[in-house]
């Protein structure tokens, strides 16, 4: 274990944001977590625990302790003819592990290529992407509640997963640490490839489908798409798509008649929040080195060493802006310290 004081934080997030924290621990096991929180619950009642800080903006110094997760670790627990069970450390890089899988051709996780960030966050806002959701791999997890220091399984149906959300985001937010998550992944060959991207990306190449040309063709989309934040800060997709019920859809679609949305099961209308934001004319808009990235613009980037405060008020003039004109809440998708 590691333990900092007045620690930068830039490395540690996306958005390439400056700012400090008063401690910073970096454990590398279940008893290394277990040994940081003892410590920890000594100095100070304010816990953040960070990932791969990929989903996060930081808006000011952060008065507390923050455990950064290191926990590594890929291990097949249980192997039959049609799926294996595999045990992942929880600060395993994320894409790290779908590679791992697509190399061993395990099926269920190669349309999730490329989400930056680590392991144990993906069941906390259950990642997704070109019709996959990790909610549907995911069969346990194993995080230490805070309170009491011990260690808890969690079933899949106890995670309460919905989109881009989870027990662990919701009702138990702050109140457990991930340390491993154990997914169950298909050894037959299915593939889901109805997402209209990918369709498209795969028809360029009529070769026999496999997984490795799956998850190649969402690599493409999203080197071509999605800014790297090694090169350009930014935290993915900043707001949630918002899920709206047919009526309010319909009115929408009376004043905006090329509105992009999609009907969910439960009649209820999921509308591309990229799609009104671009609308809007955000593409063309930079405030204080902020701005969205020219070929998403649901994703806000940190052009110009902007203070996570500057990403922060960008991103509530979006969300004014669109409830003005479509009368929706933009939900933020990242966490915001
Ligand atoms: N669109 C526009 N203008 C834009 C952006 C999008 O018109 O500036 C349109 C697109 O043309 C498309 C539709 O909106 O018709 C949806 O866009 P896209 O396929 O890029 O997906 P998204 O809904 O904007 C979601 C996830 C992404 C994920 C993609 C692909 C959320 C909040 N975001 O984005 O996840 O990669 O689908 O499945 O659900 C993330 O969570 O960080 C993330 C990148």
């Amino acid at each position: 274990m590691q333990v900092h004081k007045k620690y930068s934080l830039k490395k540690y997030n996306t958005f390439g944001v400056e700012a400090t924290s008063d401690y910073f621990f970096i454990v590398n096991s279940q008893e290394e977590v277990v040994e940081a929180l003892k410590i920890i619950k000594t100095l100070t009642t304010n816990i953040f625990v960070l990932g791969g800080g990929s989903n996060l903006l930081i808006t000011q110094d952060f008065k507390g302790a923050i455990i950064k997760i290191n926990i590594q670790g890929i291990d097949i627990i249980k192997e039959t003819d049609n799926y294996v069970l595999v045990r992942v450390g929880a600060g395993e890089n994320w894409h790290k592990f779908v590679i791992w899988a697509v190399e061993k051709n395990f099926y269920g996780i190669e349309n999730l290529a490329l989400i930056p960030g680590e392991v144990g966050a993906s069941p906390i806002q259950n990642i997704g992407a070109y019709g996959m959701e990790v909610k549907d791999v995911i069969k346990e997890v194993e995080a230490i509640s805070v309170a009491k220091l011990k260690s808890n399984l969690f079933t899949n149906k106890q995670c309460k997963f919905s989109y881009r959300d989870s027990y662990f985001k919701s009702e138990a937010k702050g109140k457990y640490i991930i340390t491993s998550v154990v997914f169950k992944l298909n050894k037959n060959k299915e593939f889901n490839i109805s997402y209209g991207e990918i369709k498209g990306e795969l028809e360029k190449n009529l070769s026999p489908l496999s997984i490795k040309k799956v998850s190649q063709a969402v690599i493409s989309i999203r080197q071509r798409k999605l800014p790297n934040p090694d090169v350009l800060g930014n935290s993915g997709s900043f707001f949630k798509n918002p899920i709206v019920s047919k009526s309010k859809f319909e009115r929408i679609k009376r004043n905006f008649p090329d509105v992009i949305a999609f009907e969910l099961s439960d009649n209820k209308i999921k509308i591309a929040a990229g799609w009104m934001i671009e609308k809007l004319g955000w593409k063309t808009k930079k405030y204080h080195g902020v701005g969205v990235h020219k070929k998403q613009a649901l994703v806000i980037v940190n052009y110009n060493n902007a203070s996570g405060n500057d990403i922060m008020n960008f991103a509530k003039r979006i969300q004014i802006d669109v409830q003005e004109n479509f009368g929706i809440t933009l939900e933020s998708e990242v966490n915001i310290i």
